[in-house]
């Protein structure tokens, strides 16, 4: 008896130590077992086969169910070499077992090494098509040779492991178990870094928090706020590493999704549909990161001239009266505005298509006054489209009806009813073919009434205000999938379709989803490029990868707050990662109703989003810059000055994003990795490498702790003109009073073209020219200038335009103009060189001698000139 208890507890002791081996993985490196809830329950924990510790502190989130090391796995065998990369044959293996349903036990890995610094891989299921984002990426011919990466496997419980060849860092580290299930995927790998930003759409600051921190991705029509998922779904990070070298993960899912990191520091996707699909990017710098990001999803549209110009809006004005009337008071202030755009009070008993008759009768007529006067309109088109109008007598639904284009219900297999504006709607389909055509018909016959140069896309996520729809959702898999992310509403049909609800060739919402603005987008700038021949100019609310090759974005509905005034710089940072540089919030914010301060200083931040647009709630107070007395319109006008000067800078960089995948605003770590204070800053951000800006963003403050990355700045506010810091990496305390002018500077090294601004950009456009020369502390710097007509579209590339670089060497400005066949006047009058505190003895331009020069403040050479930037140039002093 004694002998056999001592066995008894040997083998308890045995067990113990087993399970001691398995599960003892400390706090911060456990990978969560049960992330349905927090803390899990200890039974259902171990029905997973999982570990469970209940943890002292419920409050920090570590989880208490976590995998144990030696859970189930995928065994890799047959790992061969193809043309691509490699593949093999992923075998699911017995051990403990895990919950979820139709489990997959076959899978394919297929290793594509794309380019010497890109990687990309995919899981499949080896013996049948599961759904695959539609979206064109790159086609590869053969495998990269002198990758900067190596590729790892580990053959029995399977792992990729992606290294950074010349560092040895370790990029990724899936070698805890990955999960494929029908509805439940999930892969989990170490990070090299806490330096990870991106994720979105996201409400917080640029860094992302390891810290225990679960993100969503199932686009929603959901006010800002964190730890919720909002309008898109951008499930690409990038992460700085200790020596500021860069990469970037994508994971190509259009399902709903969730993304947890931990302090490890380690990342788990979950996703519950689709293929595991993933690219990694080896930068190193991050701007290459988003280039090689923007190479696979697409570069971005290229703007309209106009589209950069200041944009006005609200809901609410009520009358197209109202409207032109804030346009008249704008041009009669003499502030700068391009845009004037309508919300859905335009629209006849919100309809899309119509417009009000009684109250926005003089519409047709206020867009005429607008061009006439250089102007342009923009207008709002919902996707809800109404379906209780007496028959016949609305074409957008009878002609959907016609193409049969409408999402359906997948218990009638008619068009599914849902709630918005009008009331009962159905929704376009944008994943059918017959989509551009119907499409197109809508908008061209709205055309015909309202000459409007531009679509806002709204409520495309697509919002719904009933649940499902107007009958309920079916019961199945995916209204009730096993796992559902934790989804602001708790269930995928929240504020949107049924799951279940289908598209064309029996697609399921549950895939396509979160691609319905991206697709309204597409088929909306493809619509408009064929109607008006021009240059296409689309905002969206919705976004997924690739959506900047259409159009860009506004963070949603914020409020009039000064947090949500701070926050819009990391969405504008976010937004230029994920290829979507056309982006701002409504600036003086949309929900509540603003003040003077928050408002001036608002505008005097939103003159620098790359999308600046003033946008309000109906019933709140009028906030554009016309609707304050004439002393607060002063520093708005400023603002806006100051934004309409850089505006050839700010074309130049959309080329740049246009053509080599660039961000045109961008935070202070895409160009300073290797300053570890310079990646936390979300409060300053950059135009380009060249121009930094650093506003006022707190309440009865008139100065800004700015942040200087080692190097030359000079300023270019007119209070300080030319005053130059030479930076060590330090902060600076800059006067920043209300009524002046926000706090910028000119980074040393760069060559800015600007433009003297003018009340819209058909005027400015005409300005001369200024260039803005700011040496580096060897006296050199250099810059570009893209120009064409701003408006044709740049298709074959055949558009005429001109091309310069500038570079100063030796005392020396060159110009180098590449014209193809561009012949509107492009004069150049005043160049400024900074750093320069005497007049030197001699100034020539082209060889001659310069007689109008000036030393202004005491640090500046400024010459006055009289050239065309087509033709090249020297400007030579001693
Ligand atoms: C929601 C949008 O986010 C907001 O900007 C707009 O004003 C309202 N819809 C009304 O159309």
């Amino acid at each position: 008896m004694q002998f056999l208890s001592l066995y008894l507890s040997l083998i308890l002791l045995r067990v113990c130590i087993i399970e001691a081996i398995q599960c003892s993985i400390e706090n911060q490196d456990r990978v969560d077992c049960y992330p349905e809830t927090i803390p899990a329950v200890k039974e259902h924990c171990e029905q997973r086969g999982c570990c469970y510790n209940s943890n002292p502190n419920v409050n920090d989130n570590v989880p208490w169910c976590f995998f144990p090391t030696d859970y189930k796995a995928y065994k890799l065998s047959d790992y061969k070499t193809t043309p691509h990369g490699f593949q093999g044959d992923l075998t699911l293996t017995s051990g403990a077992s895990h919950h979820f349903v139709d489990e997959i036990q076959q899978l394919k890995l297929l290793v594509y090494l794309e380019t010497e610094t890109r990687l990309h891989f995919k899981i499949v299921d080896a013996n049948k098509p599961r759904y695959e984002v539609p979206i064109q990426t790159p086609a590869l011919q053969k495998a990269a040779e002198n990758t900067a990466y190596k590729v790892d496997v580990q053959n029995n419980r399977f792992g990729l492991i992606v290294t950074r060849k010349d560092t040895g860092v370790v990029i990724l580290n899936t070698t805890i178990a990955p999960i494929y299930s029908d509805q439940f995927l999930q892969m989990s790998s170490a990070l090299p870094t806490n330096d990870i930003y991106g994720l979105g759409e996201r409400h917080g600051g640029a860094l992302v928090s390891t810290n225990w921190n679960r993100l969503l991705f199932w686009a929603r029509d959901q006010r800002p706020q964190e730890n919720e998922n909002l309008y898109g779904d951008h499930a690409f990070y990038m992460g700085i590493e200790n020596d500021g070298k860069a990469h970037g993960v994508f994971l190509l899912n259009s399902n709903a999704k969730e993304i947890e990191l931990q302090p490890s520091p380690a990342l788990t996707w979950r996703t519950i549909g689709g293929i595991l699909d993933f690219y990694v990017f080896l930068g190193p710098t991050p701007e290459e990161v988003v280039q090689q990001y923007t190479q696979v999803i697409g570069r971005t549209f290229m703007p309209p001239y106009w589209s950069l110009g200041f944009h006005l809006c609200r809901w609410g004005y009520g009358s197209s009266n109202n409207t032109w009337d804030i346009v008249k008071r704008m041009r009669e202030a003499k502030i700068p505005q391009d845009v004037q755009w309508n919300d859905i009070d335009y629209m006849s008993k919100r309809l899309d298509f119509t417009y009000d008759k009684t109250t926005f009768d003089t519409l047709p007529q206020m867009v005429e006054d607008l061009h006439e006067n250089g102007q342009h309109y923009i207008m709002i088109i919902d996707p809800g489209i109404s379906n209780k109008q007496p028959t016949g007598t609305y074409p957008a639904y009878k002609q959907g009806i016609e193409l049969d284009v409408f999402i359906k219900d997948p218990r009638t297999n008619a068009p599914i009813s849902g709630e918005v504006w009008p009331g009962s709607t159905v929704y376009p389909d944008y994943t059918h073919p017959n989509i551009n055509s119907y499409w197109k018909n809508q908008l061209s016959g709205y055309e015909d009434k309202i000459n409007f140069d531009g679509v806002w896309v709204d409520m495309n996520e697509p919002s719904n205000f009933v649940t499902g729809s107007t009958t309920g959702c079916p019961n199945n898999q995916y209204e009730d999938p096993p796992y559902v992310p934790h989804v602001t509403g708790g269930k995928l049909q929240s504020r949107t379709l049924c799951s279940s609800s289908k598209h064309y060739n029996e697609t399921i919402h549950y895939n396509v989803h979160s691609l319905t603005g991206l697709l309204e987008m597409k088929a909306t700038s493809e619509v408009m490029a064929s109607i008006r021949k021009k240059r296409p100019f689309v905002i969206s609310r919705s976004t997924f990868p690739s959506a900047g090759m259409y159009g860009g974005h506004w963070s949603g509905d914020i409020t009039s707050t000064w947090p949500d005034l701070r926050q819009s710089i990391a969405s504008v940072i976010n937004f230029n990662m994920f290829g979507i540089p056309m982006v701002g919030a409504d600036i003086c914010g949309f929900s509540g109703s603003t003040n003077e301060e928050l408002c001036i200083r608002w505008m005097q931040l939103g003159a620098f989003y790359p999308f600046s647009r003033n946008h309000n709630m109906k019933l709140t107070r009028g906030q554009a810059p016309v609707d304050f007395s004439t002393p607060v319109q002063v520093p708005m006008r400023n603002a806006l000055l100051k934004r309409y000067l850089f505006l050839p800078y700010l074309y130049t960089l959309f080329y740049s994003s246009h053509i080599n995948g660039t961000t045109v605003a961008r935070g202070l770590m895409i160009e300073f990795p290797e300053d570890h204070t310079a990646r936390k800053i979300d409060e300053q951000f950059m135009w380009g490498s060249g121009l930094l800006i650093s506003p006022c963003l707190y309440v009865s403050s008139s100065r800004v702790n700015a942040y200087f990355p080692r190097g030359l700045w000079y300023d270019c506010t007119t209070e300080n003109f030319g005053n130059k810091i030479n930076s060590q990496g330090q902060y600076e305390t800059l006067s920043a009073p209300l009524n002046g002018s926000i706090p910028l500077h000119i980074r040393g090294g760069n060559i800015i073209p600007a433009q003297y601004p003018e009340l819209n950009t058909v005027k400015s456009r005409k300005q001369p020219f200024i260039l803005f020369v700011a040496p580096d502390n060897t006296g050199k710097a250099c810059g570009q200038l893209y120009w064409d007509d701003g408006e044709t579209l740049l298709g074959d590339g055949s558009i005429k335009h001109v091309a310069i670089d500038f570079v100063l060497l030796d005392n020396t400005l060159s110009s180098y103009a590449s014209n193809f066949n561009y012949t509107e006047s492009m004069m150049v009058s005043d160049i400024s060189i900074f750093g320069i505190s005497t007049k030197p003895k001699s100034v020539t331009f082209n060889k001659k001698e310069i007689v109008k020069t000036e030393i202004v403040n005491g640090n500046t050479l400024r010459v006055e000139v009289s050239a065309d930037l087509k033709e090249n140039f020297e400007l030579k002093w001693v």
